[in-house]
């Protein structure tokens, strides 16, 4: 009996013992939580890309700051013309008078795009 309460005791100094090297992965664990968080801070700068501001410095001139078209024509109601994968498409290939290449970041084509498909 005194035997098997020496072995619970050394039991439990073994998990003691591993509690405290499990605080230590906790730890590391923590460090590891940093790489992500800087992961999110990247995928903030990504929320960040405003389709707006995009648009008004690459569209705008020709298609005018409200869409109301200038060189380019309106583009008030061109999602009801147009999906979002259209308008991608058009962005990267251009179209008649458009030049093809005018964003290169594939995000800010997607987000310009989806912005404007919204335009019914
Ligand atoms: C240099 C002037 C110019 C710039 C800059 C420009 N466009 Fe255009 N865009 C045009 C012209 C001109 C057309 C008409 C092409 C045609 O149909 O022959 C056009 C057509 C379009 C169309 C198709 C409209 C329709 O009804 O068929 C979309 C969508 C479009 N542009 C989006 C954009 C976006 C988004 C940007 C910015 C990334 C942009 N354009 C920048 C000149 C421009």
């Amino acid at each position: 009996m005194k035997l098997k309460n020496l072995l619970l005791a050394a039991g439990l100094g073994a998990t003691l013992v591993l509690g405290a090297c499990g605080s230590d992965d906790s730890s590391s664990s923590d460090t590891s939580k940093d790489e992500s968080t800087m992961s999110d801070d990247s995928s903030k700068t990504e929320t960040a890309v405003d389709a707006e501001k995009i648009f008004a410095n690459n569209c705008a001139s020709c298609h005018g700051n409200n869409l109301e078209g200038n060189v380019g024509p309106n583009l008030t109601k061109v999602g009801s013309k147009y999906s979002s994968e259209e308008i991608q498409k058009i962005i990267k290939n251009g179209k008649g008078q458009m030049p093809a290449g005018i964003l290169k970041d594939d995000k800010e084509i997607v987000a310009v795009a989806d912005w404007l498909a919204e335009k019914k």
